[in-house]
């Protein structure tokens, strides 16, 4: 079991809503854990994928009257993670220590969330999703092979728009960052006021500067509001699977353009994610540095470095060096 104290008593997205099926188990990963997730009678379970006899994954077993049952000897394990029938001895009461490991599970924003440890916080609120003025788009899931504390910190970047996203969020021609602010507080970083040129930001073919505003709510949850005449509000979060193995969800959220396609607009957001992939993957060192000694920082970097001091303020350890 991982020693991130602050991680482990968080809450992370491990599957899209849409993607479970009631009675059928999933398997998920969760800081280097296997753990199975399935919802039977309209009631949610995320347990260590492991059975208390020899081992096997019970995510590849069946669920039967509410029951996960293991595939190998065909134990069953009620809603409390109980075992509560052994069939070599119908007729034994399984013993105490019959039972799987179970975790907090939560719904938040179409994902279902998993805290491993006593939830030290609630899952951060992506304030746009719950205005009924605006509408609503999962995107994702998007794997990385890097660890969670780098693709967050991607995800503050602008300054990279102009290289990895030419044509899209930036233009090669208009590459330089005015100054701003970021602010580390206990609650996270928020930076205000982030300009950058967008080569199409409304849609109209003309370029224009755009305001971004981010903020960083968890180590791993981060969200941004960009304005060019209607709002534009994403909300990433992150799934720290292993240490150098990430799964991301972005969650937009918009208050214009709602006879724009949601399948355009997630096809959007998979090609932008698609150019920062292998750009995240190719990072050394893997694991984030916390020492602000390391690596090089610009002025324009200030996000990344409040973002690197509020994890060191922390004591984040899973994914950082
Ligand atoms: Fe699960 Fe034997 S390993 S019942
Ligand atoms: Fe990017």
């Amino acid at each position: 079991m991982i020693d991130d104290l602050v991680l482990l008593n968080d809450w992370h997205p491990v599957v899209a809503l849409e993607q479970l099926v009631d009675d059928e188990p999933f398997p998920a990963r969760l800081l280097g854990m296997d753990i199975v997730v399935w919802q039977s009678n309209g009631e949610l379970h995320a347990w260590q994928d492991l059975c208390i006899h020899r081992g096997a994954r019970l995510s590849i077993g069946s669920v039967v009257d509410d029951c996960l049952i293991c595939p190998y000897h065909g134990w069953q394990y009620a809603s409390d993670g109980r075992c509560v029938h052994m069939p070599a001895h119908p007729d034994q009461q399984p013993p105490e220590k019959a039972r799987v490991r179970q975790f907090h599970t939560k719904v938040k924003y179409d994902l279902v969330w998993v805290c491993m440890g006593e939830p030290a916080h609630e899952i951060p609120t992506f304030v746009e999703w719950e205005d009924e003025g605006f509408r609503n788009i999962l995107s994702g899931p998007y794997d990385f092979v890097a660890a969670g504390p780098r693709v967050i910190e991607n995800f503050l970047d602008v300054s990279h728009f102009p290289f990895v996203h030419e044509g899209t969020l930036g233009d090669p021609a208009y590459p330089e960052i005015a100054d701003y602010d970021a602010v580390v507080s206990a609650e996270g970083v928020v930076a205000e006021g982030i300009s950058v040129w967008q080569p199409n930001p409304d849609g109209t073919g003309v370029g224009a500067k755009v305001t971004y505003t981010y903020k960083v709510l968890r180590p791993l949850v981060a969200h941004f509001v960009k304005t060019k005449g209607g709002r534009f509000a994403a909300f990433y979060a992150v799934c720290p699977i292993d240490e150098l193995k990430s799964r991301g969800w972005v969650l937009m959220s918009m208050n214009y353009g709602f006879d724009e396609s949601a399948v355009e607009l997630r096809r959007f957001q998979d090609a932008v994610t698609a150019e920062d992939i292998p750009i995240v993957e190719s990072q050394r060192p893997e694991l984030l540095p916390l020492d602000l000694q390391e690596e090089l920082h610009l002025r324009s970097d200030r996000i990344a470095i409040a973002y690197r001091r509020w994890l060191r303020e922390l004591g984040l350890s899973f994914g950082t060096s």
